[in-house]
């Protein structure tokens, strides 16, 4: 345990390292394709937008002429001028609003379809990965890139598009009714916006960095929560009583992650309180400039100075909209980097240009290991060790080869090769006559049935796990296939039968039930290959037999590659390996081998023992 603590440390000290944002060439080339199957409505959009900026610079102006000519034309009010005036202004103020109305469908349509299209292209890439990506990452790391950080693009996105839009046209059109009510006092307004503009920037690229840290904690915490709080995570952790340690590691990781929002809230809290205050102060600078002005013989009417104080006023909340969105552009670049990062993930195992489908031949079914050697690719600064060395053995079609040897001496790892799960190093795996490399690995995949030492099952009744393997089986196959895997009767026994819910990852069956659902699924499935990588060692021996038989069935017919942990299960293969740290060191029938007097007798030897010893 303390290794793993320490390991932890490790990692989160690594982190904290690399909290900076990934650098994204070409960033903003990509954003726009984002955006580019959106171009028709976002033209459409910015269009709105000028028609309604150009309603809304109007409404200011005949509060001008309300006054004026309206209210205080000299010589008591201008009823029917008036009336006309806010007519115009009520009509006006319908036309926008209805406008404004599409153009948050536009927006919205937009921002949300360009999230989910990143969403859809992270999930796709990760399909993609292959296997070797998942054993070096976290799940929760990997789930908070698509739940954290394409959600808070989303976030931004769709908020932003929208409120961007009917800001800009806000502002723009209270710049310009400003400018046209009085350009001196116009100037007043606009003298600190260079200012603004600079520290919005700054402000800007500081929240950038908080908001990848964030994100870090935010896939931190998502990683902790799917290991510890899976059923595994839980039966370990109340295994060892280690969930007072569990829930001390997500406390200090979420008060990380509350310091880190509140920092990222805050920051950018003082610079909005100065254009707050600018804002708030203009008006009264307005009155004292326009008694300058007028005693300085400009003309200014009372009307005037009344229109431009109320425009000023709207003006406040679309400005600081517009700074607070272009602060939140900012700190989602530094999401949009993190998804790209991942969108440019390059899968290391991929189909060449002109890889081919599995021959449909006589040769279907053979599997060749030619002077094989492997080992699992390295993570950054560690080496690659040999797991494998010169590797060599033919399995002709419907053939049956088993794989037995100490525990760690590759015999997974070979069953991992043969649907090119992993690469090899050296030497060459041939299927069907081909190389594995030149072969599509989708059609590999298809020919090939694994049973392997952990069964998955997803949280959903029986049939629709075993389904899962074809999906278009009918329940008349489905009962076949179970029934050949020894399972029929075991599954009917339940009170629900085919419709038992299993369970997240299949807790609620036993360890050989849920190994017999594998290989009724490969029975289902019906491929000319299976690589049966069976974990009977842990069964006993009544449960053995059962699944030992339904293996029988897998193996019918079939080219079978069996890793057995059970020497009793492998005296029929027509081929033993005998694997000890990557090595064959022996190969041949079991008599042959007992004959031999090797590790294989060694090993069948300590077996009987145990056997022996177990009072049956
Ligand atoms: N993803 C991986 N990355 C790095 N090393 C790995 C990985 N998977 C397995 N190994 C290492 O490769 C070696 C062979 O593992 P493998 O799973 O093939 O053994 P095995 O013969 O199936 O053992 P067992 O009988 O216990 O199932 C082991 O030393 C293991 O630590
Ligand atoms: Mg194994």
């Amino acid at each position: 345990m303390q290794a793993i603590r320490g390991s932890r440390q490790d990692a989160s000290a690594m982190r904290e390292q690399n909290a900076k944002a990934p650098r994204i060439p070409d960033f903003g080339r990509r954003i726009r394709e984002l955006f580019h199957p959106y171009r028709g409505r976002l033209a459409l959009t910015i269009v709105l937008v000028l028609v309604t900026a150009g309603l809304t610079v109007a409404p200011p102006l005949l509060t001008q002429e309300a006054f004026d000519q309206g209210l205080f034309p000299g010589g008591g009010p201008n009823l029917p001028r008036l009336a006309e005036i806010v007519g115009g202004m009520v009509l006006i103020w319908v036309v926008s609003q209805v406008l404004g109305v599409g153009q948050t469908y536009l927006t919205a349509t937009i921002g949300n379809g360009v999230t989910a299209s990143l969403r859809q292209r992270l999930f796709t890439r990760l399909q993609q990965m292959e296997l070797g990506f998942f054993t070096r990452t976290r799940t929760g790391v990997i789930q908070s890139r698509l739940a954290n950080d394409v959600g808070g693009v989303a976030n931004v996105l769709s908020n932003t598009v929208s409120s961007v839009v009917g800001n800009t046209v806000t502002v723009i059109a209270a710049f310009v009714a400003m400018f046209l009510l009085s350009w001196q006092l116009a100037l007043i307004a606009i003298v600190l916006l260079p200012i603004l503009a600079v520290v919005q920037r700054r402000v800007g690229q500081r929240r950038a960095r908080i908001a990848t840290q964030t994100q870090e904690s935010l896939s931190e915490l998502s990683a902790i929560t799917q290991e510890a709080l899976s059923v595994s995570g839980i039966l370990l952790a109340k295994a060892f009583t280690q969930q007072r340690h569990e829930t001390e590691r997500y406390a200090a990781e979420s008060r990380k992650q509350l310091q880190l929002q509140v920092r990222q809230e805050m920051s950018g809290q003082g610079f909005f309180a100065m254009v707050q205050i600018f804002l708030l102060i203009v008006p009264a600078v307005v009155y004292l400039v326009s008694g300058v002005l007028l005693s300085n013989g400009v003309a200014i009417t009372a009307g005037t100075i009344v229109a431009f104080t109320t425009v000023q006023a709207r003006l406040t909340w679309p400005l600081m909209g517009l700074l607070r969105v272009a602060l939140d552009l900012q700190t989602s670049s530094a999401l949009f980097a993190r998804i790209f990062e991942y969108l440019d993930l390059q899968p290391a195992i991929t189909d060449r240009a002109d890889a081919v489908p599995v021959p449909q031949g006589p040769a279907l079914g053979r599997v060749e290991f030619d002077g094989v050697g492997f080992a699992y690719p390295g993570g950054p600064g560690q080496e690659a060790v040999d797991i494998l060395r010169d590797v060599s053995f033919t399995v002709e079609p419907g053939a049956s080869v088993a794989l037995v040897g100490p525990s760690g001496a590759g015999k997974t790892t070979i069953g991992y090769l043969v649907p090119r799960l992993y690469d090899a190093t050296s030497g060459s795996v041939r299927f069907a006559g081909v190389d594995v490399k030149d072969l599509q690995q989708e059609s590999l995949l298809a020919t090939i049935g694994i049973v392997s030492q952990e069964t998955y099952l997803f949280h959903a009744t029986i049939r629709e796990n075993l389904r899962y393997a074809k999906p278009d089986a009918t329940d008349e196959e489905i009962r076949a296939a179970a029934a050949g895997a020894n399972l029929h009767d075991t599954i009917e026994r339940f009170p629900d039968g085919y419709d038992t819910v299993v369970g997240e990852r299949g807790y609620r069956l036993s360890g050989g039930e849920k190994q017999r659902i594998a290989i009724a699924r490969v029975l289902l499935k019906n491929p000319p290959v299976v690589v049966l990588d069976e974990a009977t060692s842990a069964l006993d021996s009544m449960s053995e037999r059962v699944v030992q038989d339904a293996l029988d069935a897998a193996s019918a017919g079939r080219t079978t590659i069996a890793i057995a942990h059970r020497l009793s299960t492998v005296v029929d293969a027509d081929e033993i390996l005998v694997l000890d740290a990557g090595r064959i060191v022996e190969r041949g029938t079991h008599l042959e081998l007992l004959r031999l007097g090797g590790l294989y007798a060694k090993l069948a030897a300590e077996q009987l023992a145990e056997e022996e010893a177990q009072p049956v």
